[in-house]
């Protein structure tokens, strides 16, 4: 369904996030015939360019990163477009901003896809609107550095709007699959009653990346995976397969019981026998070709100590989930890109069958995200023939085959969301701000141990220590990705 009229100033429009997915995302929507005639879309950049100039930028971008299928619908966005030459941190930019979106539609959307340090310029540039309405304002992650900084812009956004107004995003949750995990949790009978400690043995969650650090150090290299990739997507995943079912589907509803996760987890050991690794990759082969090491990379510091790579054992620390491990793995140059969650249950109390191979496998409910968006229930099936022997098969709904409709692109989903008021996928303050405290945590811990980053060879899946540190958790990290 179309939206009503609205304008959207992207601060950012320059930078890589907005070129490789805001601005594709937008474009995407215009030629699907979302954006009613009337609204505006304005490009904030240091540059003083016309649309068409703009527009030529995202262009060369997108061709140079191979992506023909976002070029196709760039043009769509012309009708909407204006630019906007703004240098945050100077008071002109203030009165430009203003004039730019003096009478245009509302709601004025304010897309913060720059660093969180410009994030109280832009602030200090917004007037102060209470009402939803008429404004809102997007905030990317990481919000902040760490817990202090993250306090620090959320009090300068708490002074001119409300909580209503402001969407913190994650894409994570804007991916089809993790909408697709709430779904099959509460939206079904038989799987509710087996997430428990009772029948859970591990649960395992990986977001493997094939990439290396590109052309993104100067951020990278203060941020590391911890910041980058845990402080925000792998506790998301986290807190959605492990919360309790919400009283409705309502933002703050399950943003509540999202928070008592995130707030009930066990910081991992670093002392005695450790239960985190972290990693730093060196050269290595990666599809095939090979890849210079992490310090190598343009920006990187030749001593550089940021872990590219990190994987802990925690525990979310309730009646429902106590003592079962919850194993958090992310990483950049593995051998392939893959994100997936995995439920291990338990094995049977008293076994009946031979396995084939010697082996049990025991039961496993995987919710694959990418690269592709499916699920799969691996039972335990008796093999043809005369011996009682059982063999892992898999159940598989592959959403894609079920609908035949394109999985949208999770950040046209996370706009439209923004675009009608819809808050469900987007984190609220204190969610963001006890996530930071777990981080915070770690990495300090990690600091007063001394704890470097392990090297690791590209196009593997890390340092072995970590295949060690999931064994003591009774676990062997899946390597399906499939
Ligand atoms: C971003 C991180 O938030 O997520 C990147 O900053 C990472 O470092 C990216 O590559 C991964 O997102 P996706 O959707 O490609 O898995």
């Amino acid at each position: 369904l179309p939206v009503g009229s609205f304008t959207f100033v992207l601060h950012g429009a320059g930078g890589d996030l907005a070129k490789r997915k805001i601005i594709p995302a937008l474009a995407h929507l215009a030629k699907s015939g979302y954006f009613a005639a009337e609204s505006k879309i304005i490009f904030a950049q240091r540059e003083a360019l016309s649309p068409a100039e703009a527009l030529a930028q995202v262009d060369a971008f997108l061709q140079a990163a191979g992506d023909e299928a976002a070029r196709q619908s760039i043009s769509a966005l012309l009708p909407f477009l204006q630019t906007l030459q703004v240098v945050l941190g100077t008071a002109q930019s203030c009165v430009a901003m203003a004039s730019a979106v003096a009478n245009c539609p509302e709601p004025v959307v304010h897309y913060a896809a720059l660093p969180s340090s410009r994030f109280i310029d832009l602030i200090n540039c917004i007037p102060t609107v209470r009402d939803p309405a008429r404004l809102r304002l997007v905030l990317e992650k990481p919000l902040g550095f760490n817990a202090k900084e993250s306090a620090l812009i959320e009090e300068a956004v708490a002074a001119k709007l409300d909580e209503s107004q402001v969407y913190r995003i994650d894409h994570y949750l804007g991916k089809q699959a993790v909408q697709n995990l709430l779904a099959l949790r509460l939206g079904n009978r038989i799987f509710e009653p087996l997430l428990t400690r009772e029948h859970v043995a591990h649960v395992q969650i990986t977001v493997a990346e094939d990439l290396g650090v590109e052309n993104r150090a100067g951020f990278y290299e203060h941020a590391g995976a911890l910041r980058d990739m845990v402080q925000s997507h792998m506790l998301q995943l986290l807190a959605t397969v492990a919360m309790e079912p919400p009283v409705s589907l309502e933002a703050n509803s399950l943003r509540d019981e999202k928070l008592k996760v995130l707030r009930s987890l066990k910081v991992p050991q670093v002392s005695g026998i450790p239960e985190i690794v972290v990693g730093q990759y060196c050269e290595g082969y990666v599809k095939g070709q090979p890849v210079p090491k992490y310090r190598d990379e343009k920006g990187v510091a030749a001593n550089s100590t940021t872990e590219t790579y990190v994987s802990f054992r925690t525990e979310v620390q309730t009646w429902r989930w106590a003592g079962v491990p919850f194993l958090i793995r992310t990483g950049k140059r593995m051998p392939r890109r893959f994100a997936e969650i995995v439920i291990q249950f338990r094995d049977v109390p008293k076994p009946l069958f031979e396995p084939v191979g010697g082996q049990w496998v025991g039961n496993q409910l995987v919710i694959h995200l990418q690269p592709e968006d499916k699920l799969e229930l691996k039972l335990l099936a008796k093999t043809p023939g005369e011996r009682e022997r059982l063999k892992p098969v898999s159940l598989d709904l592959d959403f894609f085959n079920t609908w035949r409709i394109p999985v949208r692109d999770a950040y046209e989903r996370l706009i439209t969301d923004i675009l009608r008021g819809r808050l469900g996928l987007f984190l609220r303050r204190d969610e963001v701000q006890t996530q930071w405290q777990f981080v915070d945590r770690i990495l300090n811990d990690l600091k007063s141990h001394g704890m470097e980053p392990v090297p690791y060879t590209s196009g593997t899946y890390g340092p072995s220590s970590a295949t060690a540190m999931a064994m003591r958790a009774g676990a062997i990290w899946s390597e399906d990705g499939l």
